[in-house]
């Protein structure tokens, strides 16, 4: 089979290449053949037609191929060369909205100084592909796949801020909504002209037989602006899948036709210098009745095969998968079984960053500690991204059975988080808003930016004058914290725009009428360059904050043994205020400490021994040496990196 796709491939996409080139597209099809051929035949092996759409993929790969540039040939050599670099600790991402951080995409390459002055190797730019006019969901509602946003910039700038980014050191992350598309794309726009082709590229049903029985098991995303999962299109006489808003159409990948056209997205993108694409909402990929339609083995099938696909073409791009789901349907994600390293090669930790909110809350440690524990190692070539905030709110992936493991009630857990981050828990430091109430499942999702949800909001508004000293340092320390658990947990820690800085909740999209339903806008603020201004002096709330950050990056790259190859094991520090995490591989073993409480706490010298840290411990982030003390004592929320001294180091 492979010498027969190669004959008319040589004939056909990569006739203009080199022989050389073309035995290396040869090399790396017969390397991933079986990896190709096994996902898609999951997904479409009984279709008389399978051959000629296999056929048809690899002619789309082949194209992809001999048309990357040569700067992204090269960088295809390098990442192969070192084909851990994205799990090394000198990773460090960044998150924004290209208009909120400088209006531009030219804008953004103004900003590279400011990027590398905080050790950035990795630039997600929010989605800034052309989205439909009108409410868009923040870009998630794209229109055209080939075109950049006009308010942006165009394919020449994004190409060109690639670029820029690649020759200072870091990788250019883009949104491939793959899921949806905007009503208003192409495909959709013919497929409400009646054109049959087009209505299959999507899931639409001629009454609500089939909606109805799927809505019995389906959960609703946006219950509250845009509840129920289908809408009724009268011009077409039709009910379209419509996971999230009325306006992003759910595609549909059964059609093989689908899968092409993705991938083909996909390579361009690739072919423009975007390193890493972020794969949005991949858990609703594939449908099946009687199931929530979340995390089907098929949904699995399709990333496995676009990675083994885009392989082949474009070996040095990262595919991440966006699944914010419960631990056991997460970790599929880096891929399980045959299909280990080779699914998505990076995933987000939605799990960890929940459980760093709840034992900010909680003052403890016992259900971050439990639930952490749970979750398998990961493949060797994979790594977490680890994050406090993004643009979305804070759902509450606190299982059942983890809750109930540690003494607590899952529903009241949750509803606790809820209350706690809305400002309604007495005595509550955070100031965050609900988001999405579910009558249904009283479920509340938070939105809040990372400062105002760890009290620096409310601490700044407080008027008594030493009072508010000290909150405001908590707050300061708590942001500090959290974050310095990200970048000691192992994988890619993330930025998001504004919390180096400590931005505030920004309530003023409620002006704007296309975003004011939406309170996620809250934690979306535009860069305040004044304040970033007067960063470098590390005295106010905002500088200290910043230099903080700081210190963390340029530690975690220091340390080797953070490399996200290494285990991570949560271990019982003895103190439910204590959370402990042992980071262990040839490269090294430390031992992370966070002091999740108010309060100055301590950890026995004998369990610390226990744990396989006795004797004189060096905090490789606050650059002190533990020696001769009966108990380790952290200060209020304090985090240590303690590395065992060997010999007169
Ligand atoms: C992802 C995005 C979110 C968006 C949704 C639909 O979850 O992060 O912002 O609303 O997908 O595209």
């Amino acid at each position: 089979m492979i010498e027969m796709l190669m004959e008319q491939l040589v004939v056909g996409p990569l006739r203009g290449l080199e022989p050389l080139e073309q035995e290396i597209f040869r090399v790396r099809l017969e390397a991933g053949w079986e990896d190709v051929k096994r996902p898609l035949f999951l997904l479409y092996g009984d279709r008389p037609d399978f051959d000629s759409y296999l056929r048809h993929f690899l002619h789309i790969v082949a194209a992809a191929y001999a048309e990357r540039p040569f700067d992204l040939r090269l960088l295809d050599v390098r990442r192969t060369a070192v084909p851990d670099w994205y799990q090394q600790s000198s990773m460090m991402g960044y998150v924004c909205y290209v208009d909120r951080f400088n209006e531009t995409l030219r804008g953004v390459a103004d900003k590279i100084d400011y990027l590398q002055e905080l050790g950035i190797t990795y630039l997600h730019l929010m989605p800034l592909l052309k989205p439909r006019s009108g409410p868009n969901d923040g870009g998630y509602a794209v229109a055209d796949y080939r075109e950049v946003n006009p308010k942006l910039g165009s394919m020449d700038d994004l190409r060109e801020v690639a670029t820029a980014l690649r020759q200072r050191g870091i990788s250019l992350v883009v949104d491939l909504v793959c899921n949806h598309t905007a009503k208003e794309h192409e495909w959709a726009q013919r497929a409400l002209a009646g054109e049959e082709r087009y209505q299959d590229y999507y899931l639409m049903f001629p009454d609500r037989t089939l909606p109805d029985e799927y809505e019995k098991t389906i959960r609703e995303i946006f219950p509250d602006f845009a509840p129920g999962s289908f809408t009724h299109y009268p011009q077409i006489d039709r009910w379209v899948w419509t996971t999230f808003n009325e306006y992003q159409w759910d595609l549909n990948y059964a059609n093989p036709a689908v899968f092409g056209e993705m991938l083909d997205t996909m390579l361009f993108l690739a072919n423009q210098g975007v390193e890493i694409l972020r794969l949005d909402a991949v858990a609703f990929m594939w449908k099946r009745l009687g199931t929530d339609c979340e995390n089907q083995p098929e949904a699995h099938a399709i990333l496995q095969a676009f990675r083994a696909l885009s392989r082949i073409a474009a070996p040095g791009v990262l595919l991440k998968a966006e699944a914010i789901v419960a631990p056991p349907q997460l970790i599929p994600y880096l891929g399980v079984g045959k299909a280990a390293n080779k699914e998505c090669e990076i995933a987000y930790h939605n799990v960890l960053m929940v459980m760093l909110w709840s034992s900010l809350a909680e003052r403890k440690v016992v259900l971050m500690t439990h639930a952490l524990q749970q979750m398998p190692e990961i493949p060797s070539q994979t790594a977490w991204v680890t994050y406090v905030r993004c643009h979305d709110d804070i759902g509450w992936a606190v299982t059942e059975e983890d809750a109930a493991a540690v003494g607590l009630n899952g529903f009241w857990h949750r509803a606790f988080l809820s209350d706690f981050y809305s400002g309604r828990f007495p005595g509550s430091f955070a100031r965050g808003d609900t988001f999405q109430f579910n009558p249904k499942t009283q479920d509340r999702r938070i939105s809040g930016s990372c400062a105002s949800l760890a009290g620096l909001e409310v601490a700044l508004e407080s008027g008594e004058e030493t009072a508010v000293g000290q909150a405001v340092g908590r707050a300061v320390d708590r942001i500090l914290l959290i974050h310095s658990m990200i970048m000691a947990f192992g994988g890619i820690p993330l930025l998001y725009m504004g919390d180096e800085l400590g931005l505030l909740n920004d309530h003023s999209y409620q002006f704007e009428p296309d975003l004011a339903a939406d309170n996620r806008w809250m934690h979306r603020p535009k860069m305040d360059w004044e304040v970033a201004a007067g960063r470098g002096d590390g005295k106010g709330v905002n500088g200290r904050l910043f230099q903080g950050i700081c210190r963390l990056i340029e530690a975690r790259k220091q340390m080797d043994a953070f490399h996200a190859q290494a285990s991570k094991r949560p271990v019982w520090t003895h103190n439910d205020h204590v959370f402990g995490l042992v980071r262990q591989s040839p490269r090294g073993q430390v031992l992370v400490l966070g002091n999740f409480s108010e309060q100055s706490q301590t950890i026995t010298r004998q369990r610390l021994a226990e744990l396989g840290f006795g004797g004189a411990l060096l905090d490789r982030l606050n650059k002190r040496y533990f020696d001769g003390w009966f108990e380790l004592r952290l200060e209020p929320y304090q985090a240590v990196w303690l590395e065992k001294v060997i010999g007169n180091q």
